[in-house]
């Protein structure tokens, strides 16, 4: 029987331009770059992507502007079989990144100028309120406005949906916020400015995941790259390795794709911890591929990975 349950996502859309060199260059310098890419990006939009294309229902409430970007991101979601929650905004425009990759890491740096999704209101997450309460799980970033996103998170609770937080880009959060979230997900950086501990290691992660929960999230999930995951629910600590990848291409979007396979799996009511082994294997996936929305894995992939491995 197919599932009716619904992944919500509040996030940002943006088009990313990204460039591939061999570093990046310092501030009053040019380099030759190796190559040039245009595509869909977003912390939001990716993490859609990467939830519908492993199987799941999934509705995007976001801002656009009223420009050749936002056509490109309805063409994204119509493709990808996401619902898009759209309010068209008539003063900003659709939003953009500036992706470097480091070719020889495939690490990457970025800037994003989010446009229109700036101007995401409460009064926008009114207007999809209904859309919010079908739901099951809530997922949202740091790419639009902190009350806004409080507004959703507090309808996904009185509604008893499961709510994530990746808490991307980093942002000091307080007790308030961090009280509405089941399942936090930062990254090394974004769980050191949040905690004020240094994560440079497993057992950093340790430290700061107990923090995490003290600061008021149920539970906390800390990305780890390459070292895979650490996941804290307040009763036990438990560390997800990452699978060894041949050749790392590219990480953008590697968070994104984590965030969107852990909402997957727990939409099949997978236990937390599978779910995060799940996320983990599905994100080692993306780092295979360029791009961010364009690096998410299908369920098959995921099922197959021991022989991508191999
Ligand atoms: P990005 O900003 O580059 O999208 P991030 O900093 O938000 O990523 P990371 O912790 O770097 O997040 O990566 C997210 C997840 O992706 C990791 O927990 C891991 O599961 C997977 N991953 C990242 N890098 C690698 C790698 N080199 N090998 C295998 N898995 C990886
Ligand atoms: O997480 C990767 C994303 O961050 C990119 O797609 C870029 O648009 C920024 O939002």
């Amino acid at each position: 029987m197919a599932n009716s349950k619904r992944i919500i996502v509040l996030g940002a859309y943006v088009s990313d331009a990204t460039f591939r060199a061999e570093r990046m260059p310092k501030l009053g310098e040019t380099i030759i770059g190796q190559s040039f890419k245009f595509g869909p990006g977003g912390k939001g939009s990716n993490q859609a992507v990467a939830s519908a294309r492993l199987g799941s229902n999934v509705s995007f409430i976001s801002r656009l502007g009223d420009d050749a970007f936002a056509k490109m991101a309805y063409e994204l979601w119509k493709e990808e079989g996401v619902e898009p929650l759209i309010v068209t905004d008539l003063e900003k425009g659709t939003g953009s990144a500036c992706i470097y990759v480091d070719t020889h890491k495939g690490s990457n740096a970025i800037t994003i100028v989010p446009g229109a999704a700036l101007n995401i209101c409460a009064a926008d997450i009114e207007q999809f309120k209904y859309s919010i309460q079908s739901g099951s799980i809530f997922i949202a970033q740091l790419e639009t406005p902190l009350d806004a996103t409080i507004r959703a998170l507090e309808i996904s609770r009185q509604s008893s949906l499961t709510t994530i937080l990746n808490p991307a880009p980093a942002v000091k959060l307080d007790r308030q916020i961090l009280s509405l979230v089941d399942y936090l997900i930062p990254n090394e950086i974004e769980a050191e400015l949040l905690t004020g501990i240094e994560v440079k290691s497993i057992e950093d992660a340790r430290v700061a995941s107990v923090r995490l929960i003290d600061l008021g999230c149920h539970a906390s999930i800390i990305t780890l790259g390459e070292k895979g995951a650490l996941f804290n629910n307040g009763q036990s600590i438990s560390i997800i390795p990452a699978p060894q990848i041949r050749e790392v291409i590219d990480t953008t979007g590697a968070g994104d794709c984590f965030c969107g396979a852990f909402a997957h799996a727990m939409l099949q009511n997978l236990p937390p911890l599978e779910a995060v082994q799940f996320a983990c294997n599905a994100a080692a996936i993306s780092t295979t591929q360029q791009g961010a929305a364009n690096s998410m894995p299908s369920i098959d992939d995921v099922n197959n990975l021991i022989n991508f491995e191999n």
